[in-house]
């Protein structure tokens, strides 16, 4: 009897039910009116006065070891839980989650659209897949204009005329759209990603991203043009980083200009970032053609206005000294991960 009990202690205390249904299957295998118990009972009955005293003891044991096992299974299945979910140890440390952080590129297009804002600027938005009229056509780029060529363009169809597709080289495209669909003043700018078709290396990508800004209304000049860049400068890279402006040519503005800032990385002393010249460019910008704003049915004997643009790429690059254009878009964790204290 004592070796039955042993192995039927053992059969209990390793017993594991996948399911509801084997818990029922071992209550009456066991506990069951014509099961092991009882059976034992029944046996018990028929042994010596000296064999009561002993396996009197042993059986109500076994008895009770088979009654606990089923309730507190049968408790772990009513509740819905799986029995080897009752063997989570709670008190075990967690495992701690990795937080992501913010893509470099998002960090700058952030702190640009900020110091934009506290100006009072808006953010627009447009399609990446543009046709010529918003991209070239409308930016008085004329037709067969070799300044088209300026800007290596992605064409999704082209005719060679008004009614090429292609993907948006600036998000000059966007100011278009706005000036079209509504009433100036206008005070706004543009983020968002464009593409030329130019070989991928350290200082060239298929595709950038810009910021470009839009500001039209009555006695708009150019000195308001670069108050409003010299403050946006001084707010990105700090009191005291000197702008300048070279003459340029868009189709779209007249006069055009480039501005440098002093290089953010020896001041202006001289370095391999800045060629030792201690200027860097960042953005290309001007007072909005009157052509343009005739192309989008604004009057240009009221209304004046400045534009510019910037890449995005070029301005992280000048903040986080980073000299490999292909890093941005190449998501070596290694890379990104620099950047983790800066999430906003
Ligand atoms: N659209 C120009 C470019 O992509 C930038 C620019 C915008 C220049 C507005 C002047 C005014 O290069």
């Amino acid at each position: 009897m004592q070796e039955q009990i042993d192995q039927y202690t053992g059969e209990i205390n390793a017993f594991s039910p996948a399911s509801a249904a084997d818990l029922e299957t071992f209550r009456i295998k066991f506990l069951g009116t014509k099961g092991i118990i009882k059976d034992l009972f029944d046996q018990f009955k028929s042994v010596g006065p000296e064999e009561k005293r002993t396996y009197g003891k042993v059986l109500n044991q076994f008895k009770q070891l088979a009654e606990t096992k089923y309730a507190e299974l049968k408790e772990t299945f009513d509740s819905g839980l799986k029995p080897q979910d009752s063997e989570l140890d709670l008190t075990l440390p967690g495992e701690g989650f990795e937080v992501g952080s913010r893509h470099p590129l998002s960090l700058t297009r952030m702190e640009i659209i900020d110091i934009f804002k506290r100006l009072g600027f808006v953010v627009a938005e447009g399609p990446e897949i543009e046709d010529d009229w918003h991209n070239f056509s409308a930016l008085n780029f004329p037709e067969e204009h070799p300044a088209r060529d300026m800007q290596d363009t992605f064409f999704i169809k082209k005719n060679n005329g008004k009614d090429d597709i292609a993907l948006r080289t600036h998000t000059s495209s966007v100011q278009v759209r706005m000036m079209e669909n509504g009433k100036p003043p206008f005070r706004a700018i543009m983020p968002g990603r464009v593409y030329r078709n130019e070989a991928i290396s350290a200082r060239a990508h298929c595709f950038f991203h810009q910021v470009e800004g839009l500001y039209i209304d009555e006695n708009v000049s150019f000195a308001d043009l670069k108050q409003t860049l010299y403050h946006f400068v001084q707010e990105l890279y700090g009191e005291g980083t000197k702008v300048r402006f070279r003459p340029s040519y868009f189709p779209f503005t007249e006069p055009s200009a480039e501005m440098d800032i002093s290089c953010t990385i020896c001041g202006g002393s001289g370095c391999n970032m800045c060629k030792y010249t201690g200027w860097v460019e960042i953005l290309g910008c001007g007072l909005v053609d009157p052509n343009v704003l005739e192309n989008c049915n604004i009057d240009s004997k009221k209304y004046t206005g400045f534009a510019f643009g910037m890449g995005i790429e070029r301005i992280t690059n000048l903040k986080y000294v980073i000299r490999d254009l292909r890093l941005f878009s190449e998501n070596d964790v290694r890379f990104l991960k620099q950047f983790q204290t800066e999430i906003i």
